[in-house]
């Protein structure tokens, strides 16, 4: 594909894995916008570092929070078993913990629930941020905080705001973006958001994202690619996750490498191309 297309970096769940080398790096390679997909912080520390050097980029970029961003473990551990009670109890300092992570990020905005745009030599590409914060399956987790920072209530009233982005986007051409994927794309635990730590397995995919997709094919509109993370490649009980599929012409990325920086200095990330009519990705590695 020639460089005339728009090219977006794509990086996966982070998780701790990133410094200002990546910096350099992406900024020296050309991109349009640089999309992380979420999942800044580890379990134990809470990504602001991460956030102060990706502010630090000069390429364009976004973040979308995933289910470990701008949230304290407890709390975590309350949305992970579906104590709903208890989660929104140990909810209350998320807004607090996400001010923070936005300061540190200084002009890369923290998304969700929006929309950005990307260009390059008169191609313009309508970016959707999907859910913030999203942990996957049926449940809908941080509902205290997708409550108060953004109005949203269930998962139904999250399609609606995703289907009404999709109606605003001023381009006919849409990237989606979010920290999990869409659900119809597979059951099976080594599907690109399949459940492997279920002994059913299972679809994990966001079914608001999906009607937001399918809203969108509807209205006429071309989604060239739908970019995610939060099922990390390798599996629970062993083996690797499918990472890329195309459906009915739109591509799937879930570039949820993890560890991002392999112990060899390997660098993952995820470079995506379009040139308005299809999507082509590629995992990329950098020594470094
Ligand atoms: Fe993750
Ligand atoms: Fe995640």
């Amino acid at each position: 594909m020639a460089r005339s297309a728009i090219r977006i970096a794509v990086v996966g769940d982070v998780h701790l894995r990133w410094d200002d080398r990546d910096v350099e790096l992406l900024d020296g390679a050309d991109y349009d916008l640089v999309a992380f997909v979420g999942d800044l912080a580890g379990y134990r520390h809470d990504g602001l570092g991460v956030a102060a050097s990706i502010a630090r980029l000069r390429t364009a970029a976004l973040v979308i929070p995933g289910n470990h961003d701008g949230v304290s473990l407890p709390h975590l551990a309350a949305e992970t078993l579906e104590q709903r009670a208890l989660a929104r109890l140990m909810g209350r300092g998320q807004r607090r913990r996400c001010g923070d992570l936005e300061a540190m990020l200084g002009p890369v905005p923290l998304a969700g629930y929006s929309l950005h745009a990307v260009a390059r030599d008169g191609l313009s590409v309508s970016v959707i941020a999907g859910r913030p914060h999203s942990q996957g399956g049926g449940f809908f987790a941080f509902s205290r905080h997708l409550e108060r920072k953004y109005g949203v209530r269930s998962l139904e009233e999250s399609a609606k705001r995703l289907c009404r982005l999709v109606d605003e986007a001023p381009h006919g051409r849409l990237i989606f973006v979010a920290h999990n994927g869409p659900s119809g794309l597979g059951a099976r635990r080594h599907d690109i958001w399949g459940c492997d730590f279920r002994r059913a397995e299972g679809d994990f995919g966001d079914n608001d994202l999906r009607v937001a997709i399918d809203h969108a094919q509807r209205s006429g509109k071309r989604v060239l690619a739908v970019v995610a993370g939060h099922m990390h490649h390798r599996l629970k009980g062993g083996g690797e996750r499918r990472w890329l599929v195309e459906r009915e012409g739109v591509l799937y990325v879930n570039a949820a490498r993890v560890p991002r920086i392999e112990r060899d200095g390997r660098r993952y990330h995820v470079r995506l191309d379009t040139d308005g009519e299809t999507a082509r990705a590629e995992l990329i590695a950098v020594t470094a």
